[in-house]
């Protein structure tokens, strides 16, 4: 045991476990490539010498290897396959290194400031696939970038990733705190305004939100979808087409938006039997839709968890201005995710979230009483938001594929 003897460690007579000894050991031998994986190695040392590393695994120890001194060569990819294993350090039962892991010669040690970062980058390189290397790559440098660059003291790394704790813990199926985090720091925009490179008279995207809803009931042209949410009647009256401006029959139209108070259906105070405010229509064959609701509100975000906090921090409002989202879809198009914002609100200029664009602000119109500009119908006075939606022809569709689409 002169190997042990010179990495300064001592041996006791009987079984030992010490994580940070064991990754000290291992790596006089092989480097396991997934270093995040080093405390599930445990190390025993018997009284004859002898000392197995073994693999944890569902609880119960799986026998790695065994020897008396390293093997002759630390270039050695495996010691499942290792012919060098001296004779003094015959491998004793299953020799099978855990799924998933690769081996291979380099030693990972003695880290400080100047070295980790490559440390860490010479690992992720070793991934299979060449968009994991890069994303972990510039994951691992713009991390320990902003670590260098804040030297958070220990309490406040811990304070970053109990934020990080509590975050997904706010995450229920009505509430997406994730969603929020990514929305309040520009993130969603960002990667919003990278995806939707659109030509130049397709109609502007904006964030989803954290208050979409799969399968929102489907209504028919003229519904009223608001099913007593309170606030003002609202007419809207739309049409979808390419951008060659022929009409576009059959595409799908999700909207959603709040009450007259700020508040989405899935979080108002009020019990509304279901879903309100939120619906699915298909345009018809001139490319038409148009429903009735009521005029929304602006609102906050949800502020009493991290994210709230986190805004509270940096001296911030939640609030968004009022807006009715869509989203809508053909075969063939550019799914488009946006917002009309009702204009004149207060918030338009401090959108919590950075999501207004002009070209989505609108203004609401006076309809009276009876048939309107677009041969629809109001048996009452209403307000009226009227847009035509404009979307980009999908880059890779094949038309040719395209279903058949009743009017
Ligand atoms: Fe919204």
């Amino acid at each position: 045991m002169d190997d042990v003897a010179e990495s300064g460690l001592s041996r006791s007579a009987g079984e030992v476990e010490d994580h940070r000894i064991t990754a000290e050991l291992v790596q006089n031998w092989v480097v396991w490539r997934d270093a995040g994986n080093w405390e599930r190695f445990r190390t025993i040392w018997h009284p004859d010498g002898r000392m197995m590393a073994t693999w944890t695994q569902g609880g119960r120890d799986e026998f790695i290897w065994s020897a008396r001194s390293p093997p002759p060569s630390r270039s050695c990819k495996a010691a499942t396959a290792n012919p060098g294993l001296p004779s003094a350090a015959p491998c004793l039962g299953r020799l099978a290194a855990p799924a998933g892991l690769a081996l291979g010669g380099d030693a990972v040690r003695n880290f400080d400031e100047s070295n980790i970062t490559e440390a860490v980058l010479e690992k992720v390189r070793q991934a299979k696939g060449s968009r994991v290397r890069q994303v972990s790559g510039s994951l691992v440098r713009h991390l320990h970038a902003i670590v260098r660059e804040i030297e958070p003291t220990q309490a406040e790394w811990g304070q970053a990733i109990e934020f990080l704790t509590r975050t997904g813990q706010t995450c229920t199926d009505t509430r997406q705190e994730f969603i929020l985090l990514s929305d309040t720091l520009g993130v969603s925009m960002l990667v919003d305004a990278i995806n939707h490179r659109l030509p130049g008279n397709a109609t502007e995207t904006t964030v989803l939100g954290p208050f979409y809803v799969q399968a929102a009931p489907e209504h028919g042209l003229g519904d009223d979808i608001s099913k007593g949410m309170v606030g003002e009647p609202l007419l809207v009256e739309g049409t979808v087409s390419h951008t060659d401006g022929s009409p576009i029959a059959g595409a799908t139209v999700d909207t959603w938006h709040t009450d007259g108070d700020g508040f989405y259906d899935v979080q108002g105070p009020v019990d509304l039997q279901g879903l309100a405010g939120r619906a699915r229509f298909r345009t018809d064959a001139a490319g038409r839709f148009w429903f009735r609701s009521i005029v929304p509100a602006s609102y906050p975000i949800p502020d009493d968890g991290p994210v709230g906090d986190m805004l509270k921090l940096q001296g911030r409002h939640p609030y968004r201005p009022a807006h009715v989202h869509f989203m809508i879809g053909h075969f063939g198009c550019e799914t488009l995710v946006t917002h009309l914002f009702l204009a004149g609100d207060q918030y338009l200029d401090s959108d919590v979230v950075f999501g207004v664009k002009d070209s989505l602000i609108h203004s609401l119109e006076e309809q009276s009483a009876g048939e309107t500009a677009r041969g629809n119908w109001v048996d009452r006075p209403t307000k009226a938001l009227r847009f035509d939606f404009v979307l980009a022809r999908e880059q890779s569709a094949n038309l040719a594929e395209a279903p058949a689409v009743a009017g």
